[in-house]
């Protein structure tokens, strides 16, 4: 069913120190096809001796790759970025078949995760740190940036591929080394990056990826997180898990970065330009059949272009093409699981008992091809008594709820725990900026839809967790600051 033109991609053992060894227990974790949740491949279903495996090869491995000059490790990256594009089409197909994203997006995620190693390459060579003007005569004040030590990655299955690479690129760069976990559900694009990174030259020990099962998780994370060598975890995921993490990671004051759940507002003013906001919620609500922490989860459109708004829209979300995730034609794959489509049916059905009209979609479909496809849905008449206005659906629906007034809609945006993403259109450039100051999130799309950038900080604030990846403030999360202060020099 998955063929790849580099068979020796589709790996299935974890990698320890270089090594590809199976679970210490030999256990087996199947991968499934998300539309038919039938098992296509098996990975190494890994405990918490595994992990401690990982972790020792990690901290071995940690002082001689932290010395290697930047240079040198600018290049593996380099080196890793080029295969990482050569083997683009079996990766994106990997992606498809594991995830369910169509085969068109999974190429673009390719990319997207390529670029972050490709930046993070550029940006190793640029660490700098300050000498500080002397207080006092014949002292120098000096700062250093230093690499944290063992890094421990949670990734999640939305984005097999550019989830990892944003946190293992700058890991390496800053001179870390890692031990990961992918999801359960996406482990062989995990694997196959990795193996990637081990034909570029990076060094055994420094990239160790442990595949684990829902039930086993636990056990390998917590081996981590108790384990006072792993100095920073870094997590993509929900916000419970967040809080696990930052709660357990306390006894040995880990670093953390953490980007949670959203329940991005996605706002249309009365001056909007109206094909544009169409075009951006297009491109922000449906990509990955909206399994995105940043997708926009309410949809708060101004009463005067209401009507108009809806009757674009409708008619754009209800000519997306539904299939199988490598077949060319699609635009919304499967969802992830069985849990996944059973939420989405379970809030569109709560919408609608509290008064939501369905004006496209609103069902499963395609059940010939497997139970987990859902039509791409536009509700109107939203409210916030609905769950989905308190929760992420995580699927491809928009719900739509009226505002009359700028006050009443930055409240209602900004009545959520969480702050992740925002998305607002509008022509008027003094409410551009009282509005973008005015909603709590890390990050705002202004007229746009697809704010996500490897040279852009990425990450939220309140419940949406704190840390940033890309940009040149994501390698900082990877690095401590240490104060050399000499003195007798006078
Ligand atoms: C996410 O959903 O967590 C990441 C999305 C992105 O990088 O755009």
């Amino acid at each position: 069913m998955l063929k790849l033109s580099e068979p020796t991609l589709l790996r299935s053992q974890n990698l320890i120190d270089g090594q590809w060894r199976d679970a210490g227990l030999g256990a087996r974790l199947a991968v499934t096809d998300p539309a038919t949740a039938e098992a296509f491949a098996n990975v190494a279903d890994s405990d918490a001796g595994d992990a401690r495996l990982a972790a020792d090869a990690a901290a071995a491995a940690f002082p001689a790759w932290s010395r290697r000059p930047a240079r040198e490790r600018a290049q593996l990256l380099k080196r890793w970025h080029a295969l990482i594009l050569d083997h683009q089409e079996d990766l994106a197909r990997i992606i498809s078949t594991e995830q369910g994203k169509p085969l068109k997006e999974a190429r673009g995620e390719v990319q997207y995760g390529a670029s972050y190693v490709e930046w993070f390459a550029e940006e190793a060579t640029r660490i700098c740190g300050d000498i500080v003007a002397e207080a006092v005569p014949g002292r120098k004040l000096l700062v250093l940036k230093e690499p944290v030590g063992v890094v421990a990655a949670i990734t999640p299955w939305n984005f097999p591929l550019a989830m990892i690479a944003r946190k293992i690129a700058p890991a390496l760069a800053a001179g870390c080394t890692v031990v990961a976990k992918p999801a359960e559900d996406t482990p062989l694009t995990a694997l196959a990056l990795s193996w990637l990174a081990q034909l570029a030259g990076v060094p055994a020990g420094v990239i160790n990826i442990v595949t684990a099962s829902r039930e086993h998780t636990p056990g390998v994370v917590d081996a981590w997180l108790a384990d006072s060598r792993v100095r920073k975890v870094t997590f993509t995921g929900s916000t419970p898990v967040g809080k696990h993490l930052a709660r357990e990671s306390a006894a040995t004051l880990k670093k953390l970065s953490l980007e949670l759940g959203g329940n991005a507002p996605f706002i249309v003013f009365d001056d909007a330009d109206l094909d544009a906001a169409v075009d951006g919620l297009m491109a922000s609500k449906f990509r990955n059949g909206g399994q995105t922490c940043v997708c926009p989860n309410r949809v708060y459109v101004h009463d005067a272009v209401h009507d108009a708004f809806v009757e674009r829209l409708a008619q754009r979300v209800g000519a997306l093409h539904v299939g199988p995730a490598t077949e060319d034609a699609a635009q919304i794959g499967p969802m992830i699981n069985a849990r996944a489509v059973d939420k989405i049916a379970r809030h569109v059905e709560d919408a609608v008992a509290r008064g939501a009209r369905v004006v496209t979609g609103g069902k499963r479909v395609r059940s010939a091809d497997g139970p987990h496809y859902y039509a791409p849905t536009v509700l109107v008449d939203a409210t916030p008594a609905m769950e989905l206005s308190c929760e992420e659906t995580f699927g491809p629906v928009a719900p739509i709820f009226r505002f009359r007034d700028e006050a009443e809609v930055i409240r209602d945006a900004n009545d959520t725990p969480f702050g992740l993403a925002a998305y607002f259109y509008s022509s008027d450039i003094r409410r551009i900026w009282r509005v973008a100051q005015a909603l709590e999130t890390g990050m705002v799309g202004i007229n746009e839809g697809a704010i996500a950038a490897e040279a852009a900080p990425f990450g939220g604030v309140k419940e949406s967790g704190y840390g940033r990846e890309g940009s040149r403030h994501g390698l900082d999360d990877y690095m401590h600051t240490k104060y050399l202060c000499q003195g007798l020099l006078g």
